[in-house]
């Protein structure tokens, strides 16, 4: 959708311009006002650009992101400020800043303007500064960017406001060299805002970045775990037999807050959770939205079921229409997840197939959607994997990805009961936020071939049994009669 920009280099662009070292005259930036939102595994970062074109007919806009930012950047998406359909755009690697080109939606002539808002979630973006830290003191991480957003056109006037949550900012840095762009001082703090500029006349061109561009850094206390997903395993089983989904994953999750110092008092964690003031580097619980219509959850993890956990099933809704309520299942892992603490578990849940799998009887096709993954609010993962089973001989299989995948694959998968295999069909993805909870969508047909083999295997495997069993009995009834 709006990311086939990843597919397409912009070449074009590339070509005509490598770098930008003299500013492109065809735009002028009459504002930019960057926010970023300062998180725990995420960073919320929301650019605008009140843009004014130079020269007639133009209708693509370009965006410079620095490669370091780039790398950081898990989900963007570009709009018109108030609008709700993101832009299209092509990403361009190839010059030394990272460009996004944006179509606009109409060119726009000499003196025209419009808002355009960039929004990105950025991951991997925080460290907690100290690395260590006790059971008892806070938790304070530590985030960097740079102090100019830079444009191929000549800004007038930007600024950036850093804000967390919490209103006890540590310390941040006070740019250097800047003060004859500054007329109001170069930074100001109100709360825990911090705020950039505003600067005037920034051309943030190469000679001017070469010169004026600087790391800024604020050190700020978090309340809340930082949590990382080191690895997602989803397996989605369909059944047209048992008439179900069956979705697992396998997770290894990762407190990446600051390392515990010393060794863990559960007396003091008690104590805490006795005065309501738990340490914000501590994962005791979490709940996950899933789907309703959920029946046989399971939770468990290297040492066997975990039984503190809790359903609330909302009840099933037909595919199509639109789910109201989500089932809740609550967990608490088996011991409190600490700083530098992991934790594995898989938890399990089966749904009514057909609340996700649709038939078109004209084509005879099925159309399964699948989602990516169950998100945990705040998290990051690092690493996903995400397998669909579809029914064995399951034939003509298309599949299209919410958002690209790094890898996508097709191999058969044998299980109790089956003959030929089943064909599955896996993804990969790296660094999902709560911006990646799209649905996978398969489309396969069943030869009729399949249904019959399937029913006479199952029918053997009754029948074995059915033999066996009255086998058993004549043994039985000899051995009686003796
Ligand atoms: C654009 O704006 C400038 C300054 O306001 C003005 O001098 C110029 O005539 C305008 N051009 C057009 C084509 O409207
Ligand atoms: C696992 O624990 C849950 C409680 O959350 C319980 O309902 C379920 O019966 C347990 N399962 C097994 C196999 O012990
Ligand atoms: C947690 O897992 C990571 C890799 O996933 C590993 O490097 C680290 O040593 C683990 N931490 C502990 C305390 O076991």
């Amino acid at each position: 959708m709006a990311r086939r920009w990843w597919t397409f280099p912009l070449l074009l662009v590339s070509a005509l311009a490598p770098s930008f070292s003299l500013a492109d005259l065809a735009f002028e930036n009459t504002a930019i006002v960057r926010t970023i939102e300062l998180g725990g595994s995420l960073v919320h970062v929301s650019t605008t650009y009140a843009v004014k074109a130079l020269e007639p007919g133009q209708s693509t806009y370009q965006i410079a992101i620095s490669k370091d930012e780039r790398a950081k950047t898990s989900w963007l998406e570009v709009k018109v400020k108030g609008r709700t359909t993101p832009l299209e755009l092509s990403e361009d690697e190839s010059s030394t800043e990272h460009l996004l080109s944006v179509s606009l939606p109409k060119a726009l002539g000499v003196n025209g303007t419009l808002n355009l808002v960039l929004e990105t979630v950025q991951t991997h973006a925080t460290h907690p500064f100290p690395e260590q830290a006790t059971q008892k003191e806070p938790q304070l991480l530590k985030y960097t960017t740079d102090l100019f957003t830079s444009s191929p056109y000549t800004t007038l006037v930007q600024r950036t406001k850093i804000k967390s949550l919490a209103p006890n900012v540590i310390s941040y840095t006070t740019p250097h060299d800047v003060d004859s762009f500054a007329r109001d001082g170069t930074v100001t703090r109100s709360g825990g805002t911090i705020t950039y500029g505003p600067y005037h006349d920034t051309q943030t061109d190469a000679d001017f970045m070469a010169k004026y561009q600087q790391p800024i850094s604020v050190h700020y206390s978090f309340d809340h775990p930082v949590l990382e997903i080191e690895t997602l395993r989803r397996t989605a089983e369909i059944s047209h037999w048992g008439s179900n989904l069956n979705i697992e994953d396998k997770i290894h999750l990762h407190n990446a807050g600051p390392a515990l110092k010393g060794h863990f008092s559960r007396l003091e964690y008690q104590s805490q959770n006795y005065h309501r003031k738990q340490s914000p580097h501590i994962l005791s619980d979490f709940a996950l939205h899933l789907p309703p219509g959920v029946t046989n959850a399971y939770f468990y993890d290297q040492n066997g079921n975990v039984s503190t956990s809790h359903l609330r099933a909302a009840p099933s809704v037909a595919k199509g229409s639109k789910a109201i309520q989500y089932s809740v299942l609550e967990l608490r892992p088996r011991y409190p997840v600490l700083g530098g603490w992991n934790y594995s578990y898989t938890i399990g849940f089966d749904t009514p197939l057909q609340d996700s799998v649709g038939y078109d009887a004209k084509n005879g096709v099925y159309m399964v959607g699948v989602p990516v993954m169950t998100n945990i609010a705040g998290t990051v993962v690092n690493d996903a994997e995400v397998k669909i089973i579809l029914p064995e001989g399951a034939t003509y299989v298309e599949f299209v990805s919410p958002f690209p995948a790094l890898s996508s694959s097709m191999s058969t998968h044998i299980s109790y009961l089956d003959t030929t295999g089943r064909p599955a069909v896996t993804f990969t993805y790296k660094d999902l936020t709560y911006k990646h909870t799209g649905i996978i969508y398969v489309s396969y047909q069943v030869p009729l071939s399949a249904h019959l083999k399937k029913a006479m295997s199952v029918g053997a495997a009754f029948f074995s049994l059915f033999a066996f069993a009255f086998m058993a009995r004549r043994v039985d009834l000899k051995l009686h009669k003796k």
